[in-house]
């Protein structure tokens, strides 16, 4: 009996120590905020004692001062201004210092720039642009998430080029015997080490599917009601609560996770909250897949995409809930929509005509046919003669796109001499030349093919 009773004792004692020294126990006293009715058991739980730890984790950086309003507008100072053409010189260089404050701090200005010609393109730069776009969109367009207290490019970022929450989809987890785990019991910190599907968000923050374990039929089938999407449905759960420092109870009433009118307004912020991120990742991340500085790409070659975390950092609210766009509402402005400079008209220089096209665009200028004539009647005039096509395209942008888009304008020419009655083989067409001299960027002289007749 007494023997018991010390060994029971020992128990406790050790069991408690045990306790004490686990990371993830936290002493009490704990502070608690009821979300629901009372006896739910809906409450968020939060410890006073870490407060100093998080305010320091989240401190915003220093304000760049206001510059005075009015001054030149940056179009007509700056070469190759496409996305902040709604500012004016000041302006647009007080954001470019708060950019390198928030983005790269280390590295500088260079890191989206080419010292020598601030006009050029750097892969960073063309990240850095869709980037603005991207900002300006969210704090536009999705204020049913991030209502007026908006996002800048330090919420993702915080002073790193690479913010530290990105995700690529996961190749599928197969194995010589076992075939295809669906990426199960292989642990995985996106959903809290659990044995759920490590990648729930290729199925729900970037395709749609449907998140969903309350089936509304009976003897469900097909998709969203397998068993399948349970799991993955838990794994994204698991994700939104480690992103946001909340309990499932922040967004559900555990007696029905599925009903709407016993969940709290919250959640119907993080139901924005996903379409915003699926719209996020298919409509700016997805389409620079390659165009990162050095070309990195995931294990299936698919751009890094962000999730709730990458805003979110483990907080119900990013940065606590401070808003910087105050201090910079030119990230909220939708901007002026890029006017696209008119095409020239084509031209007769000495025996060469010059066909001009628009950007991305293999339609021929309506003035082509009619400039075209005079080759046409020197071919006609002489049977010998054939017409040569060169087709030259900007250094800028995807070289093989460019290739395939200078290749098809000169079949398009090539089809106008043939509409004239000019036969096919007597059209040669070169190579399409890379134009070096426009690397500073969108020259609309670049895009153009040339048509001799010898
Ligand atoms: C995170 C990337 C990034 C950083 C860092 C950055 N810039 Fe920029 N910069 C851009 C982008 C993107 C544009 C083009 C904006 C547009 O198209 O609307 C640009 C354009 C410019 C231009 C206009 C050039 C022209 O002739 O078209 C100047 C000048 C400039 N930046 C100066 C700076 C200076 C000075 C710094 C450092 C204090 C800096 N930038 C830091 C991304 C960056
Ligand atoms: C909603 C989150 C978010 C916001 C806001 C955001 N970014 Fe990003 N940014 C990302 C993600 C995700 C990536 C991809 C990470 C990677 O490059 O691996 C990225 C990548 C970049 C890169 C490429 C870095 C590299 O070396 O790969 C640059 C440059 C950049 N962002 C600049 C900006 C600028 C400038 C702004 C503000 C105008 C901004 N970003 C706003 C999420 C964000
Ligand atoms: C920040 C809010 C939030 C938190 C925290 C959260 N959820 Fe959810 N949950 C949602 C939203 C929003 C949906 C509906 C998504 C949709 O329909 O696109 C959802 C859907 C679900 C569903 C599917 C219900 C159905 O219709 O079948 C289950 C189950 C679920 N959550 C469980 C959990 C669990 C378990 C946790 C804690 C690990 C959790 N949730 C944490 C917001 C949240
Ligand atoms: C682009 C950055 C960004 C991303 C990505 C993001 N959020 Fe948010 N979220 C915010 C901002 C900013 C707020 C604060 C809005 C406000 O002040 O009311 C917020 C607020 C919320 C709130 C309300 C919190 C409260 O205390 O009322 C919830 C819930 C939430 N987000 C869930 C999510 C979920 C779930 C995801 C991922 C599917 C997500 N967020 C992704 C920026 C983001």
């Amino acid at each position: 009996m007494k023997l018991g009773i010390s060994l029971s004792l020992i128990a406790v004692l050790f069991l408690t120590i045990a306790m004490l020294v686990r990371a993830g126990w936290e002493r009490p006293p704990m502070e608690s905020t009821q979300q629901g009715y009372r006896g739910l058991g809906m409450v968020e739980i939060d410890n006073p004692r870490t407060q100093a730890a998080r305010a320091a984790l989240n401190q915003l950086p220093d304000v760049v001062p206001a510059v005075p309003a009015g001054g030149p507008a940056a179009t007509s100072v700056y070469k190759n201004v496409q996305v902040l053409n709604d500012l004016g010189v000041g302006e647009f260089t007080r954001l470019m210092v708060a950019m390198t404050a928030w983005v790269s701090p280390q590295e500088g200005c260079n890191y989206c720039h080419n010292p020598s010609d601030l006009a050029a393109d750097t892969p960073a730069k063309v990240v850095a642009r869709r980037m603005l776009q991207m900002t300006r969109h969210v704090n536009a367009d999705w204020k049913t998430h991030v209502a007026d207290t908006g996002v800048t490019c330090y919420t993702c970022h915080r002073g790193q080029p690479v913010p530290s929450n990105v995700w690529y989809t996961q190749a599928p987890q197969g194995g010589a015997f076992a075939g295809n785990r669906a990426g199960q019991n292989a642990p995985a910190k996106a959903v809290g080490f659990t044995s759920l599907p490590l990648d729930p968000f290729s199925h729900f923050l970037a395709n749609g599917d449907e998140i969903r374990v309350q089936s509304a039929a009976a003897l469900p089938a097909g998709r969203g009601n397998s068993i399948q999407s349970t799991e993955a449905t838990y794994g994204l759960m698991v994700h939104i609560s480690q992103s946001l420092g909340a309990n499932c109870t922040f967004c559900h009433n555990t007696r029905s996770f599925f009903d709407w009118d016993s969940s709290t307004p919250q959640r119907a912020t993080a139901w924005h909250g996903i379409r915003m991120v699926r719209d996020l990742n298919a409509n700016y991340l997805e389409p620079l897949a390659g165009k990162f500085p050095d070309g990195r790409t995931g294990p299936l070659g698919d751009a890094p995409k962000l999730n709730c975390a990458t805003c979110h950092q483990g907080e119900h609210k990013p940065l606590l809930g401070a808003s910087m766009l105050k201090d910079y509402p030119v990230l909220a402005a939708v901007g002026k929509l890029a006017v696209a400079a008119p095409t020239p008209e084509p031209v007769l220089i000495g025996e060469t005509v010059i066909i001009f096209f628009a950007l991305d665009s293999v339609a021929l200028h309506d003035a082509a046919p009619r400039t075209l004539e005079i080759l046409v009647v020197k071919l006609k005039a002489n049977p010998k003669a054939r017409a040569t096509i060169s087709g030259y395209h900007s250094a800028t942008g995807d070289a093989a796109h460019n290739r395939e888009l200078a290749k098809n304008r000169a079949l398009a020419v090539q089809g106008a001499l043939k509409a004239a009655g000019i036969a096919e083989n007597r059209v040669v067409l070169e190579k399409p030349v890379v134009e070096q001299a426009n690397v500073a960027g969108e020259d609309p002289k670049a895009r153009r093919v040339e048509v001799v007749v010898k």
